[in-house]
């Protein structure tokens, strides 16, 4: 039987929980005889402990084949460094397929470096819009479904999306979300973070909050305006913000942090998914944090004005608020007064899509 070599390529924390059940699926399946093997490629995007070692030991990721080690800069610095050094890793030795997931720079990096050299690229969470091209991600997501071969979508949006800009129904694969094969897989082994007693946390009594992107954490002004509305909403309950490193630069010049902020360190995925579970609600500019509270039925309010992810706000428990810090209140009101939607889990949202993803890529890659 002839080894097929797929990369699976990695850069930053969103990453991490959607490669590791692709690994299990290939690893169990060459135990059965399966032909894939992979080489796993980190592209050093994320280096941190914090944002990406304690990723590979909780999830149980083996150490990474090569890491490209592109390390911070902006986004053209990021995007050209990755594609000069995956490529000189795919010019000694190319693999049958290049799998990227996600939106992330290094996504969008890899799948560009791979196609020109021939080499065919699978995305997975394929598909998904959110109409904001000032959104990087938005442009990362339609750079790459531009040159994929094998589209993998977690939902019916998304190969709406793909049908709709010509993408043949033979090449995408509606296989559900590895995000969440990742939170099925852990949900026993989520664990309390140190500080819970300390800061007096009781389930369903605090509020998580996250917010990274650009738009609201750029600028201090409009940052301080937000943080005040989340402090006078939340009603004196502790609102637990792990604050991301890109934050931490804007907050140093935050001078009035609502006292019921209390800052954490950015958290390892299952303390996080903890503090998740058991909160009255998350406030949030994530994407995939909405797909999470969701799947655990936790109340969810994005501070942004278009998601890629509609099935959260349609099927599950997010609403969209945008990003006017007004809108805050009336949101969390409904919530107080317990009227917030109960929500339910989206279609092959099932802990199983690895399983698929892998099945697909045996039937496509063995000729
Ligand atoms: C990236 C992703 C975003 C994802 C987010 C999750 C893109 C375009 N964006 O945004 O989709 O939701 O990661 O975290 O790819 N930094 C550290 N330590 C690290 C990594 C970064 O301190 O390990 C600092 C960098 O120096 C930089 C800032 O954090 O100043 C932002 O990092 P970067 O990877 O450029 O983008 P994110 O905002 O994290």
């Amino acid at each position: 039987m002839t080894e097929l070599l797929v990369d699976i390529i990695a850069g930053a924390r969103p990453n991490f929980m959607k490669i590791a059940p692709i690994i299990r699926a290939i690893q169990a399946r060459r135990a059965q005889g399966g032909p894939l093997r992979f080489r796993l490629v980190h592209t050093g995007q994320h280096y941190d402990e914090r944002m990406s070692g304690d990723f590979f030991r909780q999830l149980g990721i083996p150490a990474p084949d090569v890491n490209l080690e592109v390390g911070s800069g902006t986004a053209a610095e990021q995007t050209a460094g990755i594609m000069v050094r995956y490529e000189k890793l795919l010019m000694e030795r190319k693999p049958a397929l290049c799998l990227v997931v996600g939106d992330v720079t290094s996504t969008m990096a890899c799948a560009i470096a791979a196609q020109k050299l021939w080499v065919p690229v699978a995305h997975v969470e394929a598909g998904i819009r959110s109409g904001d091209w000032t959104m990087p991600e938005e442009i990362n997501r339609m750079v790459t479904d531009s040159i994929t071969n094998l589209f993998f979508t977690t939902s019916d949006v998304a190969n709406a999306n793909l049908k709709r800009a010509g993408v043949g129904d033979d090449r995408i694969f509606f296989v559900g979300n590895t995000m969440i094969d990742t939170l099925l897989a852990n949900m026993d082994r989520l664990a309390k973070p140190p500080f819970w007693d300390e800061l007096g946390l009781q389930p369903g009594g605090y509020f998580v909050l996250t917010l990274h992107r650009p738009a609201n954490v750029d600028s201090s002004g409009s940052f301080a305006r937000l943080l005040r509305a989340i402090g006078e909403g939340t009603r004196g309950l502790p609102v637990v913000f792990p604050v991301h490193p890109r934050t931490a630069k804007t907050i140093r010049e935050v001078a009035d942090v609502p006292a019921s902020l209390k800052l954490v360190e950015p958290q390892p995925y299952l303390e996080f998914n903890y503090l998740v579970k058991h909160a009255k609600a998350v406030i949030t500019d994530s994407g995939g944090i909405t797909e999470e509270t969701t799947v655990m039925g936790v109340p969810c309010m994005t501070l942004r004005d278009s998601t890629e992810r509609p099935e959260t706000v349609s099927i599950g428990t997010n609403d969209l608020l945008g990003t006017d810090p007004a809108a805050l209140a009336p949101a969390l009101e409904r919530l107080f007064a317990g009227k917030w939607k109960k929500g339910a889990i989206p279609p092959l949202w099932d802990g199983k899509t690895a399983e698929r993803i892998v099945a697909a890529l045996e039937r496509v890659l063995v000729k």
